[in-house]
């Protein structure tokens, strides 16, 4: 038996089911997709024999890591903004940036505005967009399953998806034991797509499989009952649906705790910074946080939030307590962060809890891809003469200011949800 390989048909007897089962895969889901699958999703293109591969990219991108109804309004908004590919890629990032706030992931964003300079590009050069699927691999943010997604629903060629979704649907009808994260598993997975994936229709297929994944083989309850792929799913025989797909646990996720700062002048104008480019919410406008400090994974027990958030040395209390650790200090606090820290200090201002409860300062949890984060919101209200020696020594560095009401800011500037959260409060 030879190995496959990423280009190779594997033999048969390289899958746990039947030529049969294999082959009637596709007829089954697509006939299921028909009667009972979602047809009215703005971005799909299984009912034209124009599809808009610009459409298929865009939402594609938001989909990544985004729940559909999540992501609807924001479709909406980006194709009555930037209606095709060159509007995006001629557009202002900050407007972009105001138009993704809340969906995160923001790493996505970038990715999609210079995705759409890299297309802009190619359609001068060549006439279209990319029409094939290195073509559409080589532009940024796309991998593997999104270009697929692109040829096979964009452009009506054929392409293969093998996201989360399928990957999940595939696990548990072949039964597959092997854990998802390793790259054997994907192969496995990859190749069974493959087998499955109708030549001449995959485009259907591939929005049927979500479909599918999204509605009926779901995470934690499966409606194995009305699935067209119940007869031979092997989980369901077994029935350890949820047993698949096999995922090596992760480690636990750090914990970092800083204060977010509620600068006000006596109208309720708040001081608002725009982050530096690279790092978290590169672009975005956020208030200026203050650092206190990180605590590990294996330590970051529910008692040790605890505990960190309610000690008595707890650094929020004064600005002056904020440890500042020389390194640390250089790579958790941004620069405007610096200043703004060491102005404080110097004018001997204390900020104060906002929180409503006498008993704690109530932080916010915001969890990201590599930690939990606790803010926790603290306030000072500055005179006059303050606003304009701290904006004066901000704006000598060359830092993006404004002073917004909490309002105006959430309407005029692209704000991260944490943000948002903090002012909901
Ligand atoms: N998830 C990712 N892509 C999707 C699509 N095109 N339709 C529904 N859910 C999806
Ligand atoms: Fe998923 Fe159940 Fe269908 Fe198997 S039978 S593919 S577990 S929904």
């Amino acid at each position: 038996m030879t190995q496959p390989t990423a280009n190779s048909i594997p033999s048969e007897t390289n899958f746990n089911h039947s030529t049969t089962s294999l082959n009637s895969f596709a007829p089954r889901l697509l006939d299921w997709f028909a009667e009972n699958g979602r047809h009215d999703l703005p971005w799909q293109q299984h009912q034209t024999d124009t599809p808009n591969p610009y459409v298929v990219w865009l939402s594609e991108v938001m989909l990544q890591q985004t729940q559909v109804t999540t992501v609807l309004p924001y479709f909406a908004r980006f194709m009555e903004s930037f209606p095709s590919v060159q509007d995006l890629a001629a557009a202002e990032w900050d407007l972009v940036a105001e138009h993704w706030a809340g969906l995160g992931y923001y790493a996505r964003a970038r990715n999609l505005h210079k995705g759409a300079k890299q297309l802009a590009e190619i359609i001068d050069e060549t006439g279209d967009f990319p029409q094939t699927l290195a073509g559409w691999e080589a532009i940024s943010g796309v991998g593997p399953s999104t270009a697929g997604a692109i040829m096979a629903m964009g452009l009506h060629k054929y392409g293969v998806i093998c996201d989360g979704n399928v990957k999940r649907v595939l696990t548990r009808w072949a039964a597959i034991e092997g854990d998802i994260t390793k790259s054997a598993t994907t192969k496995t997975l990859w190749a069974l797509a493959e087998r499955l994936t109708p030549v001449d229709d995959s485009g259907r297929f591939a929005q049927a499989m979500m479909d599918m994944g999204a509605t009926l083989c779901t995470r934690s309850k499966p409606a194995c009952l009305l699935c067209p792929l119940q007869e031979d799913c092997l989980a369901h025989a077994q029935g350890r649906e949820t047993d698949y797909p096999v995922k090596a646990k992760k480690q636990p996720k750090p914990s970092k705790f800083s204060n977010a700062l509620i600068i006000k002048d006596t109208d309720g104008k708040i001081l608002w910074l725009q982050r530096p480019d690279n790092g978290i919410w590169g672009g975005l406008w956020s208030l200026p946080l203050q650092f206190i400090e990180k605590v590990d994974g294996k330590a970051n027990t529910k008692a040790t939030v605890k505990k960190t958030l309610a000690s008595d040395d707890k650094p929020s209390n004064t600005a002056n307590d904020v440890r500042s650790h020389e390194k640390v200090y250089e790579t958790e606090f941004t620069t405007a962060e610096q200043i703004i820290h060491e102005w404080l200090i110097k004018n001997e201002l204390v900020t104060e809890s906002v929180s409503k409860s006498l008993l704690d300062d109530a932080p916010i949890k915001h969890s990201l891809t590599h930690f939990h984060w606790y803010l926790t919101p603290r306030s000072v209200t500055l005179d006059n003469k303050q606003i304009t020696a701290l904006s004066t020594a901000l704006q000598a560095a060359e830092i993006n200011i404004h002073w917004l009401t909490a309002d105006d800011a959430r309407a005029t500037l692209g704000l991260p949800r944490a943000m948002v959260k903090i002012l909901e409060q």
